[in-house]
């Protein structure tokens, strides 16, 4: 089984300290190691191949300086010119691997989620790996502890030897519709991360969304290797339409499995996410540098350079950096995305 590695997101709901020159998945939040070095590390015991990363041209040295900290020997990092979502960027990742004639069982993971029991998921990984051997597109269901608008939801139909056929995939419901979706309690979450043989998805992907895989086998027809890095023609690939794998196959194939995965699975999706999964103090407060707290109850509060007093306040969020310092209410935090727009719009 080959791992390929997404990390081209951009982050951005856990601004200040996620920017565009530094993402999430290359930030140390829910330990010492970056969330990357993370999700390299989680593979270990597995029996996992080199993995193939796959990341914007502007993070390059970041990948490549955070992989040989770890000494992590790895077949590759592919560089997209552009961000064009997951679709493509797994398509990329998957041509690169049939090249000369293989056709590997892929990994694909998020490098930027946190997964605290390793071994319920190295066992997860196993029975995906069966399923994805016999043809399907695996996917990882977490049970929902909450209606939630930012994921995808799974339907399980039948039950197969490792697993679940997939009945229905939604990415991404209204709120009403996840309502309702939990509220039935035959819904997973989609975690994210997938399982599959490379054929299988090209295969998949070149019925629902051929553009897709077009613009891409073109593009990698002309990769070019320089050290560590995989160049693909920028001018071709810009022209890719962008879209997820979720609603790119994922909505669409008639070939998906579940395996269900209960790890402590968080896709460290807002500040919100990051204080409920991270320890807390006698009072609820997470506290990450230096700060005093009087009067405060389950807060999260992170301190990069200067002290952080806070005195009366509940439920509060405040991340301080070098240059800007964040100050939320814990159910509020999902707003971040338009101060991080209006920053845009500045510039
Ligand atoms: N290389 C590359 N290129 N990676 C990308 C790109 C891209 O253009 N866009 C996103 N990624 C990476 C992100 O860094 C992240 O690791 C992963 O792909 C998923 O992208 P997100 O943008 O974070 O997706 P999402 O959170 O909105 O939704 C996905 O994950 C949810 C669980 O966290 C979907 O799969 C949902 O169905 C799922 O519930
Ligand atoms: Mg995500």
């Amino acid at each position: 089984m080959k791992p390929v590695i997404l990390a081209g997101g951009t982050g951005s709901r856990l601004w200040p300290k996620s920017r565009a020159a530094l993402p999430k998945q290359f930030l140390a939040l829910t330990s010492e190691q970056t969330m990357l070095q993370e999700t390299i590390g989680r593979l270990k015991g597995t029996g996992a191949e080199e993995p193939i990363l796959i990341c914007n041209d502007a993070h390059r040295f970041l990948v490549a300086e955070q992989l040989r900290q770890q000494n992590v020997k790895h077949s590759g990092i592919l560089l997209e010119p552009v961000g064009r979502n997951t679709a493509p960027a797994i398509a990329l990742a998957a041509l690169h691997a049939v090249q000369g004639g293989e056709d590997p069982t892929l990994l694909v993971l998020a490098a930027d989620h946190l997964i605290k029991k390793l071994p319920a998921f190295h066992d997860a990984i196993k029975k995906a790996e069966e399923l994805a051997n016999a043809g399907y597109l695996v996917t990882f269901g977490i049970v929902p502890d909450q209606a939630h608008t930012g994921y995808g939801y799974i339907k399980s139909g039948q039950e197969l030897e490792n697993g679940f056929a997939v009945q229905e995939f939604v990415e991404k419901p209204d709120m009403a519709t996840a309502e309702q979706y939990v509220a039935s309690g035959n819904y997973f979450w989609n975690s994210g991360m997938f399982m599959f043989k490379a054929s299988r998805y090209l295969e998949e992907l070149e019925k629902y969304q051929p553009k897709i895989l077009s613009v891409c086998k073109k593009a990698i027809d002309s990769e070019s290797q320089d050290l560590d890095f995989i160049r693909v023609d920028a001018d071709v690939f810009a022209s890719c339409p962008d879209d997820s794998i979720d609603y790119a196959v994922m909505e669409k194939t008639q070939k998906a499995a579940m395996v269900p995965l209960d790890a402590g699975w968080s896709d460290v999706g807002s500040w919100t996410s990051l204080w409920e999964t991270s320890d807390k103090d006698a009072h609820g407060n997470v506290v990450v540098g230096d700060a005093i707290l009087e009067n405060t109850r389950n807060s999260y509060i992170n301190s990069e350079e200067r002290l952080i007093a806070v005195i009366g306040l509940d439920d509060i969020v405040v991340v301080e950096t070098k240059d800007a310092v964040m100050v939320a209410h814990k159910d509020k935090v999902q707003e971040i995305k338009n101060v991080v727009n209006t920053l845009k719009a500045e510039k």
